[in-house]
């Protein structure tokens, strides 16, 4: 069978969808907007929580897409044979519209007619039920797959597993006629948290259905006595996970059904080019250009040497997470997003030189990865020079000190790195943490990281922004006032503008249960009389019980009503407007946005205040405001 490519299974996966009704969206960015919860993107139906909650979509019910997703959690599985920290996710969601048996048809017939899967090499799954939670037996899906796979001649018994631990106990006979496998919660359940018991209120999640390949190799014991699909020996890959995404967890505990039966897919666009292609290595065959690359200059071949290979996959899979990271807008730094691009470098630098890639140039890979996205990602091609740039400046500055930073942790004695150590190494060398870990593995001495990270709160604020931990989790369970905080910010941003004029657009942001960081446009400091009056002004609007409502428009009309908006270009053209409006219909604020907000500003408790208003950069301000309790 010819292989395919990653760019043709994309095309092929949107092109089917279209053709079943469904509109193609944009890939959101990276970096997620007005979602306060996470750091990066990490999978497709995140920027489409709103509308998954019940908000009507400007472009329909039915939709479709393949959205980059950065998964920093993965960092240190990189290097086995499927993992990587980005990837792409297809997505096709039903908003209310299709259910089960139009979703696991259309999937398993775009796996076996589309791309050419044969289907004895597929298993499924299903939700086992939860009688605590009065969710039945997923015995519609498994009706739905029976006739599937009986279509094509291959009988497909149903088996109860329930754990991982009684799956590996048991093993399956998937030569036998043994195909779809019901398990519980922690493996047929998908909300961003997890399983029911860790949804915070609000959350949205529902019992799922996942297939999975058979990859032609033997059972590696050391994962199990037995294989079965949700093994994680490397046997079966997960390639396509549908959510049925029904019920909302609600603040007492118990779960109510969503306003829309939805649909929530996500399958990995690079695994299923494994599973076309038979091969059970993500890199060979989505990271083709980039392995070239390394093999010319490192005069190693790919897959020979156990030790390289790691090596090379690691550089692959950073290098592409860094050319996507940084063409959506994320620098290498110290602090927030910005730190994980940092990370991502240096390793691969360190990695290229234990390869012997030579030094200049490294830079050299952006190319082959643009090229290879460009027709898919066209604003990777406009950006190359400034992600070449980027990626060569943290290079120069990570060789500055790596040599003497060596020569710091050469010195190290006893069989434990201390706290302070490590934060040397990082505050004055410029090593990530998780370097100094392998450096350490290396030699066989451990790190103290806890006091490492002691150290990092001790020594400064960017330690809080910089871990992950504040950041996991899903949405805060105190997500109403998150909420809150983002309707006054559209609130300040029109009291903003009328005050300071027309030339103040956004410029980012990013809110918390705590406070609204707000950066716009304007060339000076803004006075404490000005910023009273803002704050004046969106307290009035909240006082006055004001309702915020949502009128889908054509992007064109929305300009010239004179909606607010900045980055107008990463909008559809139907376009969602929020308005504020008083009951005596003063309008206080039209902005473009995707939510969500409170229906109302009765929901808003407490009274806006601006504390801070300083420089961010050229030409741009930043505030930081809270809700002051009453
Ligand atoms: N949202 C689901 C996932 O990420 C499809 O697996």
């Amino acid at each position: 069978m010819t292989p395919m490519d990653p760019n043709t299974v994309r095309q092929r996966y949107l092109k089917y969808f279209e053709e079943r009704g469904h509109s193609v969206i944009p890939s959101a960015s990276l970096m997620p907007e007005n979602d306060p919860t996470t750091l990066f993107t990490g999978s497709g139906m995140q920027p489409l929580l709103p509308y998954l909650l019940g908000e009507p979509h400007p472009k329909g019910t039915r939709l479709v897409d393949s959205q980059k997703c950065f998964r920093s959690g993965d960092i240190e599985e990189v290097g086995d044979n499927r993992h990587t920290t980005f990837f792409e996710m297809l997505g096709n969601w039903s908003l209310g519209d299709y259910g089960k048996e139009e979703q696991l048809s259309w999937f398993f017939t775009f796996l076996v007619d589309e791309i050419g899967l044969e289907p004895e090499r597929l298993y499924v799954t299903a939700f086992t039920g939860d009688k605590e939670l009065g969710i039945p037996r997923d015995d519609t899906s498994a009706d739905v797959w029976e006739k599937l796979f009986a279509e094509k001649g291959i009988p497909a018994e149903r088996v109860v597993i329930g754990t991982e631990e009684e799956g590996a106990k048991r093993g399956i006979k998937d030569k036998e006629g043994e195909r779809i496998f019901f398990y519980d919660a922690a493996k047929n359940w998908w909300s961003r948290s997890g399983v029911p018991a860790k949804m915070p209120a609000g959350e949205p999640g529902g019992p799922d259905s996942e297939v999975f390949y058979r990859f032609d190799i033997e059972h590696d014991t050391a994962y199990g006595e037995h294989c079965h699909p949700n093994c994680d020996c490397g046997r079966f890959l997960e390639i396509g996970n549908s959510v049925f995404m029904q019920y909302k967890k609600e603040a007492d505990g118990t779960f109510s059904k969503l306003p829309k039966q939805n649909v929530d897919f996500g399958g990995g666009l690079e695994r299923i080019v494994m599973a076309r292609t038979d091969t059970p290595d993500i890199i060979r065959v989505n990271h083709t250009p980039i392995i070239s690359y390394i093999e010319e200059h490192s005069g190693k071949t790919y897959g020979k040497h156990e030790e390289d290979t790691k090596a090379f996959r690691i550089i692959a899979d950073h290098m592409k997470a860094a050319v996507f990271l940084i063409g959506d807008g994320v620098l290498p730094s110290n602090t927030d997003q910005g730190y994980f691009v940092r990370r991502l470098i240096r390793r691969a630098v360190r990695y290229a030189d234990a390869l012997g890639v030579s030094e200049s140039g490294f830079a050299a890979v952006v190319r082959p990865i643009v090229s290879m996205y460009e027709g898919a990602y066209p604003l990777l091609k406009e950006k190359v020079e400034l992600i070449e740039k980027a990626i060569e400046d943290e290079e120069r500055k990570f060789r500055t000190t790596l040599a003497r930073g060596m020569r710091e942790f050469g010195k190290l004695k006893g069989d434990t790195v201390s706290g302070k150590d490590a934060f040397q190494l990082f505050s004055t060398y410029g090593f990530p943490l998780e370097m100094t870990v392998e450096l350490a593995h290396e030699r066989n001495m451990m790190v103290d990281e806890a006091a490492f990270h002691q150290e990092m709160e001790e020594h400064q604020e960017l330690s809080r922004k910089g871990s992950e931990q504040k950041f996991k989790g899903g949405l805060a369970d105190a997500s109403e006032v998150t909420t809150a905080l983002h309707t006054c910010t559209h609130l300040m941003l029109a009291g903003l503008r009328k005050y300071l004029g027309d030339h103040v657009h956004q410029a980012g942001s990013n809110i918390t249960q705590d406070r609204t960081r707000f950066d716009f446009t304007h060339h000076e400091k803004v006075s404490r009389e000005t910023l009273d009056k803002v704050e004046e002004y969106v307290n009035e609007a909240i006082q006055k019980g004001s309702t915020v409502t949502t009128t889908i428009m054509s992007k064109d009309d929305a300009k010239q009503s004179g909606v607010e908006g900045s980055f107008w270009e990463k909008y559809p053209d139907r376009v969602t407007v929020y308005e504020v409006k008083t009951p005596d219909g003063t309008v206080y604020s039209r902005e473009l946005c995707g939510g969500p907000h409170v229906e109302s500003t009765d929901r808003i408790k407490g009274t806006f205040r601006i504390t801070k208003e300083e420089a961010s950069s050229a030409g741009v301000r930043r505030v930081k405001a809270v809700l002051h309790e009453a």
